[in-house]
């Protein structure tokens, strides 16, 4: 037996040896398989070789080790006992020395001892097959060694058969964090090594499948599909639905339903060989790039998509099959139609489920060497002919083990790369291997080997003049269609603009639409800061937060982003004329008509729904449109203001979502809003300790609000422009003159002072002048509080002026107050989410009702959140306050200010006043925190306002 003395390997560019060529994934029907995942043995030594490899020879005594679970991260197993995740986004966190890592290199060793099941065939042989290992991995069964591999996020086999024993067989595995492989593995995420997904031994029965290539494409001209599974082993192929019974390599062409995302028709079949029943599930569909246009089945497809990353806030990177479907089923519910798996290759289980709920899929491959850019590019591994085996390998491990998904249409190459001879090597290899899907990669703008022009975090003018073929670049970039690969990027309160994106996307053909950056965030479960990010595991280098900017929560709870995209990217556009009763329906999809869903009006007075009914909306084919009476308003004497809305849910249930759930709605005014207004009748009276008026009480010397009508008011109401940026606010720091969050703090709007000019109680106001500015500026706002009262209700105007040179907007313009008692909160306006100038396209207008805590949105890095768009009024604290006009509305159990200075939501807490936001103006939230800021229809200009709210009791 001779082992390896040196760990040379783990430097290596190679990709490793020993493997088995790579091949497609599957499950077979009757060979036999045994998961090894479970409880092994675990001992962590510092580096590559601190203990010798004898704990790989039978009989070794591995009592004494620790144990983790597989698949799983050994870094978030042991409660911080085996070290802990490090997140950084481009930077190696070790020196920028290929292929070398460093000396201090956390190195796992895993043991599991098995026995075979006892009817495991004593013939044929077998492979053991290992999902994902990051970042490379030496192993032994039974004290042979099999050799070693890099690439993470890619299936590795290694035939043992001649190996194993009936019982007590010894599988060995060293696994170390760092290697040559971590050089093109720097991708956006927390480092995490472990073999973190399954462990399969496969049986191979003599003259079994081994691999296997199904080609079934549809012609959208005759409505046929043609079928041709080329395998390794010959046998034949069946297709009970489709009457097909041919032999493998042999053409069949009949009439089919085609495969789409919208329509995934499957169909089962069986592979059969001498040895082994390999069960199939077909779609149909052609891929092609035709007419400058990315087309599925000869139609122009909008991908309408996310960035996926693998994340469980426990478990990492290692996920199970239902956490698998709650994203698809999650994705499928809010209308996503794509999901781009950033940036590797995912758990082939996920794109069985694309497969059968219907996402197309961009598969990207496990590559990015984004952290050469810090010095620009130079020893790029995708430019140096060294590494292209280990580039090749990578490329062939994704596509021979993806090949036969449906749901596949484009192969990416990886993700900022930079450019490079490996890559184009990459492209060449794929297109020669699979002529029948498109190649995509963003890093290269001239699109030397993609058919796609791919770019992120392109600004909406820059996208419109792609939309209108006016940005020149190369002929070959010229000829290509264009998607956003990444797009409104969802870190904190946010994306704005997606609305205006999604505008232009189906403004221009060119324009096949985008995917947002991202799915998830990357929250660690943490027991003191309920969730952690970047730094909080005391990494010298790290990028913080940056990590949690998904459209879900690390638990999975939609985030409001998630909400807006659901909304914004509807299949179904539904837009009403109210005055004249009609509303016009469009279908956006690419494929199906409208029968699955059923239509449904009803008509809301004040918020509250009087009527509603049923809407006959004839089955349009996609890009069809029609216009449907609705019926004779309701008669109602109430008088209040009047809107239809107009719903589009599943008419039957469907595998993702059960009958009626809502799939799109539009809303539209039937009668205006009677604005609330009454006669300033009554006159303050002003005493020594008081001035009262109508039902409430002031401080004479500053005006101050006391009470209303026994409402004690803690902190009077005063103008506020305040908000804890967002991260969107901060931007990024390579955007330096249009960070508002910075430019704010450094003008000092953090810090506004209030001078009280004069308290006037005149005949029919009592009018209180301030001037409201930040120290060592000469900026301030001018600003004029008038109370009125008709003897029950108070009314206060607010008039802003703005003096001095205003170069920047306002975070917001409003009052904050503080109420001592509040928890219930009903109100009439958008809901039932928040809601920004930009992101207000799913708030709804109607009756809502939540608690002062429930109006929280629970951001991992606290910051502005929970606004209610267009309110006409809201109640809580015993207060009714309505607004002329509308408002957006926000109440907290915690100042700006301590929202601000908290990094966890554990930093939180509850004090003893109720702060209470009314805004006339919000700024927009934009995506600078990678994209572009706020479009300037979104901005919140400093300028004269003048805004009201009248307050009541509810008591
Ligand atoms: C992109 C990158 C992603 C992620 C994103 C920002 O440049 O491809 O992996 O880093 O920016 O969150």
């Amino acid at each position: 037996m001779s082992f390896r003395t040196t760990a040379d390997y783990v430097e290596d560019v190679s990709p490793g040896s020993g493997a088995l060529p790579a091949r497609a994934w599957y499950a077979s029907s009757d060979a036999k398989a045994l998961s090894l995942n479970g409880s092994w043995r675990f001992r962590l030594s510092a580096t590559v070789d601190a203990e010798d490899d004898s704990f790989a020879e039978e009989g070794y005594d591995a009592g004494g080790w620790a144990e983790v679970t597989v698949p799983g991260h050994w870094v978030l197993q042991g409660d911080g006992a085996f070290g802990s995740p490090i997140y950084t986004n481009h930077l190696y966190p070790f020196p920028v020395d290929p292929p070398h890592v460093p000396t201090e290199n956390p190195t796992g060793d895993h043991l599991r001892v098995f026995d075979l099941p006892a009817d495991w065939p004593a013939d044929g042989g077998a492979v053991l097959r290992f999902d994902g290992v990051e970042s490379c991995a030496r192993l032994w069964l039974n004290g042979t060694e099999l050799g070693e591999f890099k690439g993470s996020r890619l299936a590795h086999e290694f035939a043992v058969g001649h190996l194993l024993k009936p019982g007590g067989n010894v599988l060995a595995v060293r696994v170390h964090q760092w290697s040559a492989g971590s050089y093109l593995e720097d991708q956006d995420q927390w480092w995490l090594p472990g073999i973190f997904r399954d462990v399969t031994l496969l049986h191979r029965p003599a003259g079994s499948v081994g691999d296997f290539f199904v080609h079934a494409s549809y012609d959208h001209t005759t409505g046929e599909g043609t079928l041709r599974v080329d395998s390794d082993a010959e046998g034949r192929v069946t297709v009970p639905g489709l009457d097909i019974d041919v032999a493998t390599g042999e053409s069949v062409t009949v009439a089919v339903e085609p495969w789409t995302a919208e329509t995934p028709k499957l169909y089962d079949g069986v592979l059969a060989t001498e040895g082994e029943r390999v069960p199939l599930r077909i779609g149909f569909r052609t891929v092609a790039l035709e007419d400058g246009l990315i087309k599925v089945n000869g139609k122009a497809v909008l991908f309408k998509g996310v960035n996926r990353h693998e994340w469980h806030p426990e478990k990492g990177r290692a996920l199970d099959l239902e956490t698998m479907r709650e994203d698809v089923l999650l994705m499928k519910r809010h209308n996503l139609n794509a999901v781009r798996t950033s940036h590797y290759p995912p758990h082939p289980a996920f794109l069985d489920l694309c497969d059968e709920y219907g996402l197309w899929v961009i598969d990207e491959c496990d590559l990015e060497t984004h952290g050469f850019t810090e010095q620009d590019w130079r020893d790029n591994p995708v430019d140096d002919d060294r590494w292209t085996p280990a580039l090749l390998d990578r490329a062939e491990r994704m596509v021979e083990r993806d090949k036969n998904h449906p749901s596949v249409v484009f192969w990416s190459l990886g993700n900022e790369a930079g450019t490079g001879r490996g890559l184009t090597a990459m492209a060449e290899w794929i297109h020669g291997r699979d002529p029948e899907r498109l190649v995509h990669y963003e890093g290269d703008w001239n699109c030397r080997d993609t058919d796609v022009y791919s770019r992120m975090y392109a600004f909406h003018d820059e996208v419109e003049k792609i939309g209108q073929q006016l940005d020149g670049g190369t002929r070959g970039r010229r000829a290509l269609p264009f998607i956003q690969c990444e797009y409104g990027h969802a870190m904190g309160n946010g994306p704005g603009g997606l609305a205006d994106y999604q505008e232009l996307f189906e403004k221009y053909e060119r324009l096949q639409g985008g995917f947002i950056w991202e799915w998830i965030d990357h929250g660690v479960k943490h027991a003191e800061l309920g969730y952690a990010y970047g730094g909080d595991f005391g990494e010298e280098l790290h990028d913080g937060n940056f990590v949690c900017d998904g459209l879900v929560f690390p638990d999975r709870t939609p985030s409001p982003g998630l909400i807006e995209y659901k909304k914004v990217i509807e299949p179904v556009h539904i837009e009403g004329d109210g005055a004249n009763g009609i509303v016009r329906i469009t279908n956006k999809q690419d494929f199906a008509d409208l029968s699955a869903l059923a239509f449904e009006w009803s008509c809301q007075v004040d918020g509250e729904t009087v009527e509603s009914g049923s809407l006959a909306v004839p089955a349009l084919a996609p890009g069809e449109s029609a216009e449907v009476k609705l019926p004779e308003p309701p008669v109602d004497g109430r008088g209040g203001e009047r809107q239809w809305t107009v719903r589009a849910l599943l008419a039957d249930d469907t595998v993702w979502a059960p009958k009626d759930h809502v799939v799109a709605w539009g809303q539209f005014a039937a009668g205006a809003r009677p604005l609330p207004s009454f006669p300033a009748s009554d006159r303050p009276a002003a005493a020594t300790d008081r001035i009262t008026l109508g039902p409430a009480e002031f401080d004479p010397r500053t005006g101050a609000l006391r009470s209303i009508g026994g409402v004690a008011v803690g902190a009077a109401p005063r103008l506020d422009v305040w908000r804890a940026p967002t991260d969107n606010d901060d931007g990024a720091e390579w955007q330096t003159d249009t960070r508002y969050g910075m430019l704010w703090r450094t003008l000092g709007l953090h810090r506004m002072r209030h001078r009280l000019v004069s308290v006037e109680a005149g005949d029919d106001a009592l009018t209180v002048r301030t001037r409201v500015a930040p120290a060592a500026r000469e900026v301030g706002l001018d600003t004029v509080y008038r109370w009125t009262s008709d003897g029950e209700r108070l009314r206060l105007t607010v008039s802003v002026t703005p003096e001095g040179d205003w170069t920047v907007p306002l975070p917001r313009l409003g009052v904050r107050f503080g109420l001592p008692e509040a928890d219930r909160v009903e109100w009439f306006g958008g809901g039932p989410g928040e809601a920004y100038p930009d992101t207000s396209t799913a708030s709804m207008v109607g009756r809502w009702q939540s608690t002062v805590d429930g109006l929280q949105t629970p951001y991992v890095r606290p910051q502005e959140n929970g606004a209610r768009a267009d309110v006409r009024w809201v109640e809580l604290g015993g207060l009714r306050i309505e607004g002329d006009p509308e408002f957006w509305f926000t109440a907290r159990r915690w100042t700006t200010e301590q929202l601000e200075a908290a990094r966890h939501r554990t930093d939180l807490t509850a004090g003893d006043t109720v702060w209470v936001n009314l805004d006339h103006g919000q700024h927009g939230i934009g995506s600078q925190s990678c994209g572009p800021g706020p479009l300037p229809q979104y901005f919140l200009k400093a300028e004269p306002a003048e805004f009201s709210f009248v307050f009541s009791t509810t008591g």
